[in-house]
């Protein structure tokens, strides 16, 4: 087992809310590892509680209960804080910097010299593509470019341990792919990453492990191809033939039915994949193809959120 860079054992944080100052629990005895070296992504719904638990663990709120552990020291110990870097959620800086300027005062806040800063920054801003705009205020930044300096300002002091809350928000494509690299670099050079992201795919492209968090309790954790192993395949199968025959034949079976570029295409569940065979099978339609649909991430969380309230429509 390598080394442990997070241990978060049941953390718990109420909020007060409203004028009444009643309690709300928004973290349930949050527990979870980040080990070395590994990308771990932290997933579930709007307010399930990523933002809070990330908010936690850099000592911007307090917990109400529960232990924190960062790079092997707890997690108030300010020697483990400078070793991280953070991109919070909506990177709101100060409007009246220059992107390039943000991160020589993020640079010196973590102690660095301004001569090591020059390099450093160079680099940073050719990374996240910033170069052009590096003299230019902040408050003239798109969402996206705010999104990038953001991202330069976490890596400023070349951390070892690395939060982004919702790195890919606010990018187009070409910008997610970017940053989809940076953090692959970042992994390479042996940095420890630990990211939120609405963005399932994203996260299937990047994370070892994953957890899922929903209202406040983490109901899963583990590593992305043992949790897709969990979810229900579905079925595609492209026949030719007489489709009023097939159609027939499937009729008491839980099948969609359509047709694609010529073909009869049914779709089904797994549990029901030798009945649908064995019934068309019977006709004189042939069998072009079939195949299981591609799992996800997403498919895992639309499951889950279905478990936890059966009421909800897909
Ligand atoms: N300062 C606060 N005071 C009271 N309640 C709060 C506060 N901050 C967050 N909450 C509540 O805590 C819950 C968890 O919020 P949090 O921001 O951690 O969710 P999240 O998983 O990051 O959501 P999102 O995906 O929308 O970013 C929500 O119900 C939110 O309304
Ligand atoms: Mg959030």
């Amino acid at each position: 087992m390598s080394e442990t860079i997070l241990n978060i054992t049941n953390l718990v944080k109420d909020y007060k809310t409203g004028f009444s100052g009643k309690k709300t629990r928004v973290l349930k005895n949050v527990s979870f590892d980040v080990y070395k070296g590994e990308v771990f992504g932290f997933v579930g719904p709007n307010g399930a509680g990523k933002t809070t638990t990330f908010k936690s663990i850099l000592g911007f709120v307090t917990p109400t209960e529960g232990k924190i552990e960062l790079l092997g020291k707890d997690h108030s110990d300010s020697g483990a804080k400078g070793r991280i870097g953070y991109l919070p959620e909506n990177p709101y800086f100060y409007d009246y910097l220059t992107g390039e300027e943000l991160l020589y005062y993020m640079g010196e806040l973590h102690g660095l010299k301004r001569k090591y800063l020059h390099e450093k920054i160079e680099e940073l801003l050719r990374k996240v593509s910033m170069e052009h705009a590096k003299k230019v205020q902040m408050r003239k930044y798109s969402k996206g470019m705010l999104q990038r300096i953001g991202i330069a300002q976490a890596l400023v002091n070349d951390p070892e341990f690395i939060i982004l809350d919702e790195p890919m928000s606010g990018l187009d494509p070409i910008g997610r792919r970017e940053i989809k690299d940076l953090i692959l670099e970042e992994k390479r050079k042996g940095k420890t990453i630990l990211l939120s992201s609405h963005m399932l795919s994203d996260v299937e492209a990047l994370c070892d492990r994953v957890g899922i968090i929903m209202e406040g309790t983490v109901i899963k954790i583990g590593n992305i191809g043992e949790l897709l192993k969990e979810i229900h395949t579905d079925y595609e199968m492209h026949l030719e033939g007489p489709g009023d025959e097939v159609k027939q034949c499937v009729k008491d079976l839980r099948v969609e039915m359509d047709s694609r570029a010529g073909y009869i295409v049914l779709k089904f569940d797994e549990d029901i994949k030798r009945m649908v065979l064995e019934a068309v099978t019977r006709t004189s339609a042939e069998i072009v193809s079939i195949h299981p649909l591609r799992k996800s991430l997403e498919g895992l969380f639309v499951e889950e959120a279905k478990k936890g309230n059966p009421q909800k429509e897909q």
